[in-house]
């Protein structure tokens, strides 16, 4: 038994998670084409909330059809009709039964949104995401009033998130997305009052707190996800991070998530992107190196008082008790290892030592022919082929109620590549 990750924690909201063990978010891609939830999506949550973990994250929830992050994304892009409402409410009904809070992660992916989903989408400013393979398209730079709508959106989706029966939500400002880009200055080129200084780059994240924080009250938990940085040169870095976090904490935001990385830098799974890494100013600790983000939280602790919740690369136990204990970190946010082990938090709860690294056992290529993920462009290939394997085992899961960790990396990208033709096809694109 781990009585330091069975501790309960209180929000400044007044809400108290149960234990100290988050599930992550992860893209589902089990919406219907409408962006509606469905059955197997409550399946899904029903398992994780069956395997004890204090808080459940949901994946991206997303407040534009025209900006998804997936296809198969759940949408929130204008007030729900009663068969959302009654969707809505049937998931967070089952994600919850066990006791646990469920959280609606709410985004806007901005230039990350993939071809297939839009050509042109919608950014900071025309800055195109640096990737081979024509994934992602020329971006547009948002009008003033769009960026006003985007964030009466997130006011929107929250209330009816809160009505639905969750019990708090997150804003994503992190990973590359749009609030995210709008932060960076390698992203945000604009002149106006939302681009410049530091000040006007948080101005767009600033107001959806504001607007979320007024439109659900001052008792219901609100949280950011925030990059630690981006780790790319001229982008968001860790200085820039500890302030925002702190007009975080005076705009009242009850926990803050760190992570960090693009799609261009995925530090967040803690993958190499193909430039160079920007190494960021933090002092290194003695903790357990497994984690990717901890020596951040360690830092950014000295700087607001709010809850910190970390995400990435924790597997053992020890680590994720010791980042507690030593007040690294008040939340350890878990991931991939969930896709396949529902039941994870459940498991280190009493007294598990560690969970399977899923991540270091999968590769596209094999063995004999991985020299060929040496290339830049085959590497990326492989990254989001992994990926696909995780989004595979999601699908299982929502389907059968069972994971399929036998399935090849190979078979797993064929199955979601369908999947997103099926469901393309199904919106007329
Ligand atoms: C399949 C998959 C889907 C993900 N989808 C999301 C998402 O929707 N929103 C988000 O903020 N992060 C997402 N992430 C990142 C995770 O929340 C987490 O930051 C990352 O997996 C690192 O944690 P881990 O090492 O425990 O897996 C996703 C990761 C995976 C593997």
């Amino acid at each position: 038994m781990s009585e330091i990750l069975a501790q309960p924690l209180t929000l400044p909201c007044g809400a108290t998670l149960p234990n100290r063990l988050a599930k992550g978010a992860m893209t589902e891609g089990l919406a219907s084409p409408q962006g509606v939830p469905t059955p197997e999506l409550s399946r899904l949550y029903g398992l994780w909330s069956d395997g004890g973990a204090g808080m459940l994250l949901s994946g991206n929830i997303m407040l534009d059809r025209d900006h998804l992050e997936r296809p198969g994304n759940v949408i929130l892009d204008q007030q729900p009709d009663t068969a959302m409402a009654s969707a809505l409410a049937s998931w967070a009904k089952v994600a919850t039964r066990n006791g646990n809070h469920f959280w609606a992660q709410l985004s806007h992916a901005g230039r990350q949104t993939q071809t297939n989903v839009n050509r042109h989408p919608k950014a900071p400013s025309a800055v195109k995401v640096g990737l081979p393979g024509g994934q992602f398209g020329e971006p547009v730079a948002l009008t003033i009033t769009e960026i006003e709508e985007v964030v009466r959106r997130f006011g929107m989706a929250a209330v009816a998130c809160k009505e639905a029966g969750f019990t708090g939500v997150q804003i994503h400002a992190a990973h590359g997305y749009l609030l995210s880009q709008f932060l960076s200055p390698r992203t945000n080129l604009r002149t106006d009052e939302y681009g410049g200084a530091l000040e006007n780059r948080a101005r767009a994240l600033l107001n959806a707190v504001t607007t979320i924080r007024a439109a659900v009250g001052p008792e219901f938990p609100v949280s950011v996800k925030l990059n630690s940085a981006d780790f790319q040169k001229g982008g968001f870095a860790f200085e820039d991070s500890l302030q925002v976090a702190q007009w975080l904490e005076q705009a009242g935001v009850d926990l803050i998530e760190i992570s960090g990385g693009t799609y261009e830098q995925p530090k967040l799974l803690g993958v190499a992107g193909m430039e160079a890494e920007e190494s960021q100013h933090v002092k290194q600790s003695t903790l357990m190196r497994e984690a990717y983000f901890v020596d951040f939280a360690v830092a950014m602790q000295e700087k607001v008082s709010i809850p910190l919740m970390v995400t990435g690369g924790f597997r053992h136990r020890d680590a994720m008790e010791q980042a507690i204990a030593s007040g690294g970190a008040d939340l350890i946010g878990i991931g991939r290892p969930m896709c396949v082990e529902t039941d994870a938090p459940a498991r280190l709860l009493a007294g598990e030592h560690a969970l399977r690294q899923y991540e270091n056992e999968l590769s596209l290529f094999p063995n004999w022919l991985g020299f060929l993920a040496q290339t830049n462009a085959l590497r990326g290939l492989a990254t989001f082929a992994v990926q696909f394997w995780f989004y595979a085992q999601l699908d299982c899961l929502g389907l059968t109620g069972k994971a399929c960790p036998d399935m090849s990396v190979f078979a797993a990208t064929r199955r979601v590549m369908r999947q997103q033709s099926v469901w393309l096809k199904a919106r007329g694109r």
